[in-house]
């Protein structure tokens, strides 16, 4: 206990720090730490005040998400925090909690049950269980309403965003900023409130509202989340605990939130959620690659390509406050890439996401440029060209003749053969793939493609770099379509089985979102345009397993003009605002279509489509985990996450896996062999593993291995 918190005085304050690196973390020995010191310092009549404060980089960022998982595996006790805070509420002496970096979940209930808060004016306050699936079980949805009204208490605890110290000053949570040294001054103004009466969160009622003047607020605040968080149970589960104590009482409160917050602890969507967290930064860990390797330093990008992924690139590095150089082949295409950036940015300003001061600031970071002068210094070169090997051959040779050694020669094909692109440089260890998402501003995901060459010093510095751009890395191998498109074109193909086999359209895609989804495959077709996934076909067509079905109706589709949304009709069709309606006209088409080629049709139940997509996913995922092209089954997890809508209370496709348990995967993949044919041939990994009743997380750890 000891090591984990600290006790010193500055004359009559007494300083309790807490000292759990990385994040402070209310690991065992840490609240009860605290109980004792402030037990401590009761008795000592030369103590008038107290501060709690965290050492290293932040406060406390909440309970320890280890203990959850030992405790909903039978593993490790109860965390009770509760009893503890009221300890620390009951003090008779103020205890002045201060602030920096972060207080997160238990973090800020902790500093709720302190009697005064300050912080640094960079500090984050916020309560974040929801990202697990859980609400605040120590008492959070109990003062949080009583120091910052209903209404505000809703919000943090049901969107989980962080505010800022300045906001949470407005908002009553904190009582003061600190410029300058923290521990200083909070020391001083714990001597300013010495020898006052405390003043204790629980008894204060004058924010909560009456219950005439909360139930349209509750009301609202359910309706809003049912939409907003289809299919999840914490938000409502937060709402619930904090209308319980405005209506109960403190006390009564806090045993319904204990209740409610192990109803969501148990249940699968924490334990996925749970999961989530924990994959995203275990996909950080690359076993070969140490966490010593030495990195480049990039403080300064060249962008080839200045079209959607290039210009949105572009962004994404100013956004970090890297200078960009970006190219195209000609000035018209440069002036409409940057003509995207300046009305992304004004979205962004619009909607309040950015002020105008910071665009203009990112706008100066971004530059043009028609020729190759100026990528002599660049750190890190991003090609975002055409998808076609020659014009990627010619662009990297070039990037090889003009850039300086030792700079980053990435590629953001989402389909290509790395290895090849490599060999046209003479240093393909310098060349890995950067695979960013559309839209590259906004979506997270970042998937990076290691060639057989490709060094460690590269891609410990990718990695690396993901972090400081905001984005989340992950490793692939170098597989056609990496991890996330190989897994996503078979399940884009079984949606098209599934309507030439008499499904419509907008039933495999409702089947799909009300599962979970974000977007039904066709309309994520339509989003992208149906002509992008028709070149991938074509292209890849001869790689085909000779006589396995193929789909038809999509092809027919792009020949006939109908490309998705950018054409106003596709799967769907479209009005001037991209709205979608089921268009009766692809509905007739298909059944004629269907009839000429004499495919029987069916009544295909919602049960069946979400079956036959997701076990795609499954079944693919599991090839790949096998083929060591994703390291774990968890990172497959990440990429689906983060870049394909996939549920996050699923936990991604291979957690998915092992709830519904892989002997039933396995036995419904088998089933969809005999029906279906030789496209539906269960991955022996699969086989193997539900033979043997295990599940794709024992894979990962008993077996994971490097992608090469
Ligand atoms: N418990 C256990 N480990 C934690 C943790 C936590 N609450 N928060 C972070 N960590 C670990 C991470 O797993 C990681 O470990 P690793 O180095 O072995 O991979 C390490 O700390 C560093 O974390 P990050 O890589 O995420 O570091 P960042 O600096 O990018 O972010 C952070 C820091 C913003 C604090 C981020 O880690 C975070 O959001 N943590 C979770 C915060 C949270 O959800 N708190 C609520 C917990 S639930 C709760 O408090 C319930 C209560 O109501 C009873
Ligand atoms: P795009 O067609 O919007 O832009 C390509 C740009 O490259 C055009 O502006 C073109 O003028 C320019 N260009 C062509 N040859 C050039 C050359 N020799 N020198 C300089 N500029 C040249 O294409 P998009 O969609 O931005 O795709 C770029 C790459 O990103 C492709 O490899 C694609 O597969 C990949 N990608 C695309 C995604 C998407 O959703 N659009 C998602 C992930 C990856």
């Amino acid at each position: 206990m000891s090591e984990l918190i600290r006790l010193s005085k500055d004359n009559d304050v007494a300083i309790i720090t807490i000292d759990n690196p990385p994040v402070n973390a209310l690991s065992p020995g840490v609240p009860q730490g605290i109980e004792k010191f402030i037990a401590d310092i009761q008795q000592d009549p030369s103590v008038k005040a107290v501060v709690l404060i965290g050492g290293g980089k932040t406060f406390i960022a909440g309970a320890d998400i280890n203990m959850f998982v030992q405790m909903t595996s039978g593993k490790g006790g109860r965390i009770n925090l509760l009893p503890i805070l009221l300890k620390i509420e009951d003090c008779t002496k103020p205890v002045v909690v201060a602030i920096h970096g972060n207080a997160l979940g238990g973090g800020l209930e902790v500093a709720q049950a302190c009697h005064y808060r300050v912080a640094s004016p960079d500090a984050k306050v916020g309560q974040p269980e929801v990202n697990l699936g859980i609400i605040p079980g120590a008492g959070g949805t109990q003062r949080l309403p009583r120091l910052a009204g209903v209404a505000k208490a809703i919000e943090l605890c049901t969107t989980g965003k962080p505010i800022k110290a300045s906001e949470a000053v407005e908002l009553g949570i904190i009582d003061k900023l600190i410029e300058g040294d923290l521990l200083a001054g909070a020391v001083v103004f714990a001597r300013q409130v010495a020898g006052k009466p405390t003043r204790k969160t629980r008894e204060r009622s004058d924010r909560l509202g009456t219950p005439e003047q909360n139930a349209p607020i509750f009301a609202a605040a359910r309706e809003a989340a049912r939409k907003k968080y289809r299919g999840m149970m914490c938000q409502l589960a937060a709402i619930d605990s904090i209308e319980a104590g405005t209506k109960l009482g403190f006390e009564k409160g806090c045993e319904e939130e204990a209740r409610i917050f192990d109803t969501c602890l148990y249940s699968d969507q924490s334990k996925a959620l749970i999961h989530a967290f924990f994959a995203e930064r275990e996909a950080a860990k690359i076993p070969d690659i140490p966490k010593d390797t030495p990195v480049i330093p990039v403080n300064s990008v060249a962008i080839v390509g200045a079209g959607t992924m290039g210009s949105a690139i572009a962004m994404v590095f100013a956004n970090a406050g890297i200078p960009v150089v970006l190219k195209d082949a000609d000035q018209a295409a440069l002036d409409r890439g940057m003509t995207t950036i300046e009305k992304n940015y004004a979205t962004s300003v619009k909607r309040g996401r950015f002020t105008p001061e910071y665009v203009n600031e990112r706008m100066k970071l971004i530059k043009t440029t028609l020729n190759y002068g100026e990528f002599a210094g660049a750190d890190m070169v991003i090609e975002a060209v055409f998808e076609t090997m020659p014009l990627k051959k010619e662009v990297f040779a070039e990037l090889d003749r003009v850039c300086k050694r030792g700079a980053i020669l990435a590629t953001n094909t989402s389909t290509l053969n790395i290895d090849e692109i490599a060999a046209s440089t003479s240093r393909p260890e310098a060349v890995i793939g950067t695979h960013f998402f559309s839209p590259a501003n906004v979506m997270r995901l970042l998937e990076l493609v290691r060639g057989r060459k490709s060094s460690k010093e590269v891609i410990a510095t990718c990695m690396q770099l993901a972090k400081k751009i905001g984005k989340i890395a992950v490793l692939a191998g170098n597989c056609r379509g990496f991890v996330g498109n190989r897994m996503f074109l078979p399940y884009i193909r079984e949606a098209q089985f599934l309507v030439e086999e008499g499904a419509a359209p907008e039933a495999v895609d409702s089947a799909l979102t009300e599962w979970g989804m974000a977007m039904g495959p066709l309309a994520v077709g339509d989003l992208g345009g149906l002509d992008v996934a028709y070149r991938v076909r074509k292209e890849y067509r001869h790689l085909e397993k000779p006589g396995a079905r193929q789909p038809y109706v999509e092809d027919r589709l792009v020949e006939m003009g109908r490309l998705g949304q950018k054409t106003g009709s596709g799967w769907y069709k479209y009005d001037a605002e991209r709205r979608a309606t089921p268009d009766p006209e692809v509905a007739e088409l298909v059944r004629k279509w269907n009839a000429e080629k004499n495919i029987p049709q069916r009544k295909i139940s919602a049960e069946e489509i979400v079956d036959r997509e997701v076990y795609m996913l499954i079944n693919e995922g599991a090839r790949i985990l096998e083929e060591g092209y994703a390291l774990r089954g968890g990172d497959i997890d990440t990429i689906y996450l983060n870049g394909y809508g996939f549920p996050g209370y699923r936990g991604g496709p291979m957690w998915y896996a092992d709830t519904v348990g892989l002997k039933k995967v396995y036995d419904r993949v088998c089933e969809f062999h005999r029906q279906h044919g030789m496209l539906w041939e269960p991955a022996p990994l699969l086989k193997e593993l539900a033979e043997a009743g295990k599940k794709f997380a024992d894979y990962q750890r008993e077996a994971g291995r490097a992608a090469d």
